[in-house]
Parts: structure tokens; C-alpha cells; sequence
């Protein structure tokens, strides 16, 4: 556990009870809403942000960020996604505070990833970690295995060839990549002889090493849907089987509803072997289940899409 995090978890705390008495005063006053201005969340907790100091043996990522009094702000941020506020509530600014509390334990969880030792003293991963990217507000999350070449330069999640096409399939779902959440069960891309700019799959092994972050990942966030992107990321989450036999209907990680679907990288290669429609046809069925479940308004054009005629 790095000194970093002890006092970014201790002072969590702190800022949460402070938070919580300041909002109970305001509510005895008459007021409803709050809002947090950029900055506030670091004043209330006196964070300094340092750098990371790497220390042995790391308890789990989960253990840790639970050992703190939860300030519940996932289970709000739910409430209030998925409830119409009544009118004289301040929906976006509720929102915002929890949005600053999820993303004050990611930033904590981010820097745990980048030491972790039961990744790093795994030869066959490299060195540097790619966390994930979105907003702690999300909805809709999106897993997929682990960062490649280009994701590994910008230091992001689906960026390359396979990250255009995923955004591709976020827009036309009506969704912007920003608010919602894209991880990968592992943090590291995996090493290969001769690796140039090729990727590989990770193995179960290197999976198992980064698996507690994902799944804390989804503990803080709440999403209300969760997509695995191909077998791997689906196993990873501890839904094993192959695509073909996953995908099409809702399966459960932590309670939550997962769709299984395939891989972008799948689609690109369909598409040069020329059944790139059939392909694109069974994600995007898939993803029409997804915004059903998420309540999302679907239009006559966004259905016809890759119907067969
Ligand atoms: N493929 C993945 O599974 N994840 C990435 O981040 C990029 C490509």
C-alpha cells in the first residue's frame, strides 16, 4: 500500500463526515442542493497530490478502498440516474459532488494500479499501466481485455483502430465516449517476442493479477449496464463461455446486468474477411438490448440498422 493512498483514503473519510454535517446543516435551513465548485473536494480533504511511493506486500485494491467509511456516493449518483428528481431539486448539482467523491477513490485506485506488484513482477506484462477513462458518473460501462500499442503511448483505453470502431458504436447508440466508462480487466498490454506494434490476448494468470481493479472499478461506479467486449473481458468478470453462446441476453457481475458481445477487433477482422455485416449485426442487437435496459430512446433509423432486408 503506497503512503499516498493511506492519507488520500484517511482524509476521504474525514471530508465525507464533513460533507455529510455540512449538508445536514443546510438541509435544517431550508436548503436542498449544494454545489461543488472545482477544487472543493481537494480543499475539504487536504489532499496533496504526490506521487506514488512504492511499498510491499499491497493488500487488495477492494479491501482497501472499503476499509474506509463508504461516503455512499455511488448509491446516490444511482438513485439519482435513475430517479426523475422533482422539480425544485438541483439534479446536476447532487450529482456533482458524487461525481467528485467516485472520482477522489478512482484517482486513488489509479494509483495503486500503476505499482502494483502482483502485475509489474510479471515478466510477460509491460511496465506501464493503462487505467481507464470516462466519467465516475457512468451509466454504461464498457470492458474490454488490455491496452495495445497505441493505448499504451497515449496512456488510454481504446484509442487504436479497435478504440474508433467502439467509439463508432458509442455514438450510435446516441452516447457520448466521455460519459461513459471504458476499462479493461488487464491494466498492462502483454508482452510478446518481437512484439512491434502486435498484441495479444491476456492469459488467465495475468488476468487474475488485475481483476480486484476492474471489479472495484464497477463497485464505485455502479454503472446500470455493464458490456463485455469479447470472451476474454467476459471471463475476466467471471462469465465464461464463447461469445456466440453469451451474447444476446443479460448475464450478472456484482448484481449488475452484462451484455457479452463481440470484440471490436472482431468486427475490423470480419470486415476484411468479408462477413463484417453479419458481424456488426449481432453487436448491434446486442447494443439495442443495452439501451433498452438503460431507457434510452431508440429511433426508427437506430433499429433499422444492419436489419436484414
Ligand atoms: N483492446 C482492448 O481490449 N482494450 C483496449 O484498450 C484496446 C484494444
Amino acid at each position: 500500500m503506497t503512503e499516498s493512498l493511506h492519507s488520500s483514503s484517511l482524509n476521504m473519510s474525514a471530508a465525507s463526515q464533513l460533507l455529510k454535517q455540512h449538508l445536514q446543516q443546510r438541509q435544517m435551513r431550508g436548503k436542498t442542493h449544494v454545489a461543488l465548485r472545482p477544487g472543493t473536494m481537494d480543499r475539504l480533504t487536504g489532499v496533496v497530490r504526490a506521487p506514488a511511493v512504492r511499498a510491499a506486500p499491497e493488500p487488495e485494491p477492494s479491501r482497501i478502498l472499503s476499509a474506509t467509511p463508504s461516503p455512499a456516493a455511488a448509491p446516490v449518483a444511482r438513485i439519482l440516474r435513475e430517479t426523475p428528481p422533482p422539480p425544485e431539486t438541483k439534479k446536476t448539482e447532487l450529482l456533482e459532488v458524487a461525481g467528485a467523491m467516485i472520482e477522489e477513490k478512482l484517482a486513488a485506485l489509479r494509483a495503486m494500479a500503476e505499482t502494483w506488484e502482483p502485475a509489474l513482477s510479471m515478466s510477460s506484462l509491460r511496465k506501464t499501466m493503462v487505467f481507464a477513462v470516462g466519467s465516475p458518473l457512468a451509466s454504461l460501462m464498457f470492458v474490454g481485455e488490455a491496452p495495445g500499442a497505441e493505448e499504451e503511448k497515449l496512456g488510454e483505453p481504446f484509442v487504436g483502430p479497435a478504440g474508433q470502431k467502439l467509439t463508432a458504436i458509442i455514438k450510435a447508440m446516441g452516447l457520448e465516449r466521455r460519459k461513459v466508462y471504458i476499462s479493461n480487466i488487464c491494466k498492462f498490454r502483454p508482452a510478446m517476442d518481437n512484439q512491434g506494434s502486435s498484441n495479444r490476448k491476456p492469459t488467465a494468470e495475468e488476468m487474475r493479477a488485475c481483476v480486484p481493479f476492474v471489479l472495484t472499478e464497477i463497485d464505485l461506479i455502479k454503472p446500470l449496464v455493464i458490456v463485455a467486449l469479447g470472451a476474454t473481458a467476459a471471463e475476466g468478470l467471471g462469465i465464461p463461455g464463447t461469445v456466440g453462446g453469451l451474447r444476446g441476453k443479460f448475464h450478472s457481475t456484482s448484481g449488475i446486468p452484462t451484455m457479452v458481445t463481440y470484440h471490436p477487433s472482431y468486427l475490423l477482422r470480419e470486415e476484411q474477411t468479408g462477413d463484417g455485416i453479419r458481424a456488426k449485426r449481432a453487436v448491434w442487437e446486442d447494443m439495442l438490448k443495452v439501451m433498452e435496459k438503460l431507457g434510452l430512446p431508440i429511433s426508427e433509423k437506430q433499429r433499422g440498422f444492419f436489419k436484414a432486408k
